[in-house]
């Protein structure tokens, strides 16, 4: 996945997919990829990890639609709240957090090694699964 400008360490998804509170999933048309989303869920806690879509596909929707998959797919799995953290500097996805009604909640001073950004932390509360039909 061409979409940070770091590779994930040799062994990292391997390892992510092992674990039972891991999802990764995939977005493809055809054999092209779309973009990703990867979460954990613990109890009815979820938080995504990481999310992206090609650089060449961006700005047509594709996140929009990611994060309505991973509602609907946290709904289902009865989970209450989704957090996630984001790069104080990362214009794109604050923007495209607060549209879906993300509120920040904190922040982490220096939290990022790479470039000592600061990190947002941000909620939302979700539909019960309860609800899902
Ligand atoms: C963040 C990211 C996933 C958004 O995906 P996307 O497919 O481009 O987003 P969408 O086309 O669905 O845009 C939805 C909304 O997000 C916001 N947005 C997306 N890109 C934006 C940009 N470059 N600048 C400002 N707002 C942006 C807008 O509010 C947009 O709505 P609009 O197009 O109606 O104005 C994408 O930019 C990306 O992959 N970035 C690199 C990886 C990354 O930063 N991941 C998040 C880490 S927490």
């Amino acid at each position: 996945m061409r979409c940070f400008y770091r590779a994930w360490p040799p062994g990292y998804v391997a390892h992510e997919m092992s674990l039972p509170q891991s999802e990764f999933w995939l977005a493809f048309d055809g054999d092209n990829e779309i973009g990703y989303l990867h979460f954990w869920v613990v109890a009815d806690q979820a938080s995504l990890l990481s999310m992206a879509v090609v650089p060449e596909l961006q700005r047509r929707g594709f996140g929009r639609a990611l994060m309505a998959f991973l509602e609907t797919r946290l709904a289902d799995l009865g989970c209450s709240e989704l957090q996630l953290e984001v790069r104080v500097g990362n214009a794109a996805a604050r923007s495209l957090y607060g549209e879906l009604a993300f509120v920040e909640v904190g922040r982490r001073t220096g939290y990022y090694s790479d470039t000592g950004e600061d990190a947002v932390l941000m909620s939302k509360a979700l539909d019960s699964g309860s609800t899902a039909e």
